[in-house]
């Protein structure tokens, strides 16, 4: 019998496709493109699963274009680049890869956040440009990140790991907020306490935005958000562009609403908004939170183990949860 067709739609680690190649006809993508909408659509011709990663958009139209798709096993934890209502009502199962990369990605947001408060890339920056030319008692001053306040929007696993780096390592009095609150025993490991959305903001001294994107989450924070906030606060989005108006944050960077922000994920990436570009007090990374080789090939993994799953016992390792549509406008 012939083996089902899947389409790896980037470029993944040899091993992965290995293990993909001994249950599928595997059609790869060595050259890492990235397709356009059209593209992809013409390359799924015939493919029963095909294993995304946050770039590539499945939409109804895809999906009717390509009736005999019936797996979309996403390389990320978010999905906002599937529209899951439309691959339900097309009977094609939606996977994604929690759990193996929220250690590296929480590891990240604490880095962005150690960079951004204690201004380590703006430093290095003067220092290349050759400005260093004596020591000075306030070069480069800024908040401490050690015993402050740490506020995390989305409390899910990842907010869970930062709030726990905070208050154990970083002595840090840590505040959520998140659509349901945590149950005691998981506050207590985190030694979290749960407030609303106006005192989180308000008494933040390090904001990390960690709430997966769905359209009731887009511009969460915005011009209002932002000027809710201190104006010594930093601000750290590793959740997903469009959670933050980037341009409204431009502003608040620029005009000293907020004093700094470091960012890894934005509107309309791999485009930067160019306001983002010409501030100082921004520190800027291309989507990397998970990038560990380790976690990166856990992701893989996952993914191509969901679409084995699927092929050999029709039942998914890690499905999207139910009632969740993850889409992003
Ligand atoms: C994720 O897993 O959602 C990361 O942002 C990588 O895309």
């Amino acid at each position: 019998m012939s083996k089902p067709r899947v389409l790896v739609a980037r470029r993944i680690f040899p091993e992965v496709m290995a293990r993909l190649g001994e249950h599928f006809e595997c059609v790869a993508n060595d050259a890492d493109a990235v397709f356009s909408p059209a593209e992809l659509s013409q390359r799924l011709a015939g493919c029963w699963g095909v294993l995304t990663t946050g770039s590539e958009r499945i939409d109804d139209a895809l999906l009717q274009a390509n009736p005999q798709l019936r797996a979309v096993c996403n390389m990320a934890v978010g999905y906002n680049n599937i529209d899951v209502a439309a691959c339900r009502a097309h009977d094609v199962v939606c996977t994604n890869t929690p759990d193996v990369l929220t250690e590296t990605t929480a590891d990240f947001g604490f880095a962005l956040l150690l960079a951004t408060a204690r201004r380590i890339t703006e430093a290095e920056a003067y220092l290349r440009a050759g400005r260093w030319d004596r020591w000075s008692v306030d070069m480069m001053i800024g908040p401490d990140v050690h015993g402050s306040t740490l506020g995390v929007l989305g409390m899910g696993r990842i907010g869970q790991a930062i709030a726990k780096r905070g208050a154990h390592g970083f002595g840090m009095d840590v505040i959520y907020h998140n659509r349901s609150r945590l149950d005691a025993p998981t506050e207590s490991a985190c030694k979290a306490r749960y407030v609303s959305k106006d005192q989180l903001l308000m008494q933040a001294d390090h904001l990390m935005i960690v709430v997966p994107y769905s359209p009731s989450a887009h511009h969460a924070i915005g011009g209002a958000e932002l000027a809710q906030m201190k104006p010594t606060a930093t601000l750290i989005n590793i959740a997903r562009g469009g959670v933050v108006d980037d341009a409204a944050l431009a502003q608040a960077l620029q005009t000293g609403v907020i004093a700094a922000a470091g960012l890894d994920v934005f509107e309309g990436e791999p485009q930067v908004h160019p306001e983002l570009l010409n501030c100082r007090n921004v520190v800027l990374t291309p989507h990397i939170a998970s990038a560990s080789r380790a976690t990166r090939l856990a992701m893989a993994t996952l993914a191509a183990d969901n679409l084995v799953a699927l092929a050999t016992t029709q039942q998914a390792l890690t499905p999207v949860p139910e009632g969740l549509t993850g889409w992003a406008a």
